[in-house]
């Protein structure tokens, strides 16, 4: 069975060091023209550093008038070409993988990003009053962005970065697609499941062309959304299935959306009896049914903190490789992991009552536990700064301050923005 220190080869060549990957976390951290900066060459360094095999990048957009956030990195004609190259250096320092993530939000475009985001179909996202009404995506639209995920995969690779990651889960563009309560379209991009699931299947086809044979290619699924009616844990084995038919190198299997919070855990979302059995790998139930239709190499995120559930996953044959979020903000080294020193890493959500439930009880109300998962991801935020910053985390941090300052700071990023897209 496998050890976390194995390495692992994919079936474009590339060997993975280790069986540990960082999940992609959006780092906040691109000047105002939406380019890499030092701080990200500082912050993957530490990672590279600290023994993770596979480092995912937080997601990179595709297009300048879209994003997750203010602070994300784009890559649409906006130069930087030579920070990405600081970064990518910095980030494979230990001759490791670094792999780029690459997203477009959709209908998940924040307000003060753009009050009319582009989305499969005009169907909003009702969170307290933070994103704008889509427009549906012409038929035009949608072949524009398809090039721009093989356009930003190739200057990835151009620029040294080792793979790249195709962000198909969370409820973002992708994810939008995929799910039947986001997408009503009535063309061929939308009904049936080989419609919803044909944008992502010709993104892949469309970085692979831009990447060759021989370049790492991941896709990041949801298990399900855990939505009643929307995208499906029987969807979701389909589709995999299709990735792996398309020659992708690794499928990382997460779930949820913002609507429904089950990337971060959120049990009120998970509707299976048996959760509880894994109460640290959310998805590993559903890793072993995606293993049974196809033998594509897997990682698995959410929840992995001690190292005997991580060995078991492993062990189990349902997947193979660990992929780690949140504790990667507070340690960036992860050697005492792999040595066996340490045996648990922390989390954080138990200790300080983050997360969800943390402004009371588990809550049933859907906006109070939006408040929640913003709360802990702007702490994450916090840590991941400090990192950048070439400080230790600051882990006492109070939430309540992190967040005013996390909103001051963004509103700003996103009015200098307004201001420099307009003059330009
Ligand atoms: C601060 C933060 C930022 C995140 N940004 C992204 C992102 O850019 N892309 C993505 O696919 N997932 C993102 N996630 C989700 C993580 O990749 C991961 O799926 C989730 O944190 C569950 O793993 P964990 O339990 O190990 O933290 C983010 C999570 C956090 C905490």
């Amino acid at each position: 069975m496998p050890k976390l220190n194995d390495s692992l080869e994919l079936p474009c060549g590339v060997i993975l060091p280790n069986r540990l990957l960082k999940s992609a976390m959006t780092e906040g951290l691109a000047n105002t023209n939406d380019q890499a900066t030092l701080r990200l060459s500082t912050l993957y360094r530490r990672w590279a550093q600290g023994g993770t095999g596979t480092l995912i990048t937080g997601n990179v957009m595709v297009d300048r008038r879209f994003l997750e956030r203010p602070g994300n990195v784009v890559i649409d004609g906006n130069g930087g070409e030579a920070a990405l190259q600081d970064w990518a250096k910095a980030g494979t320092s230990a001759n490791n993988q670094l792999w780029m993530q690459i997203n477009h939000p959709g209908r998940q475009c924040q307000r003060q990003v753009s009050a009319r985001p582009l989305a499969p179909s005009d169907v909003g996202i009702d969170l307290v009053g933070m994103f704008g009404r889509p427009m549906p995506m012409t038929e035009i639209d949608i072949r524009h962005t398809i090039n721009r995920y093989a356009k930003v995969a190739a200057t990835a690779k151009a620029t040294g970065f080792t793979g790249v990651q195709i962000h198909a889960a969370h409820g973002y563009l992708i994810s939008q697609f995929l799910s039947p309560l986001a997408n009503i379209r009535s063309d061929q991009w939308g009904g049936s499941l080989e419609n919803r699931a044909r944008f992502l299947l010709e993104t892949v086809a469309a970085v692979r062309a831009a990447v060759g044979d021989r370049f790492a290619i991941s896709v990041k699924l949801n298990s399900a959304d855990f939505s009643k009616g929307g995208f499906s844990h029987e969807d979701s084995l389909q589709v995999a299935q299709w990735l792996s038919d398309a020659g992708i190198d690794l499928l990382e299997v997460s779930g949820g959306t913002y609507e429904k919070l089950a990337l971060m855990g959120d049990k009120s979302e998970d509707t299976s009896a048996e959760s509880s059995q894994h109460r640290e790998a959310y998805f590993l139930k559903y890793a072993e049914g995606i293993r049974n239709v196809t033998k594509i190499p897997l990682a698995i995120t959410g929840g992995f903190r001690s190292l005997a559930t991580m060995q078991h996953a492993l062990d189990s044959g349902a997947m193979d490789v660990v992929g780690l979020g949140r504790p990667l903000c507070s340690q960036a080294d992860i050697h005492p992991l792999l040595n066996g020193e340490q045996t648990s890493l922390p989390n954080w959500e138990k200790e300080l009552r983050l997360g969800p439930g943390w402004l009371g009880p588990q809550s049933s109300n859907q906006k109070i536990r939006t408040l929640n998962f913003g709360a802990a991801t702007q702490w994450y935020y916090r840590q991941i700064i400090d990192l950048a910053e070439g400080r230790e985390p600051n882990t006492h941090t109070a939430v309540l301050r992190v967040m005013l300052k996390h909103m001051i700071a963004e509103r700003r990023m996103a009015m200098n923005r307004v201001k420099l897209l307009t003059q330009g």
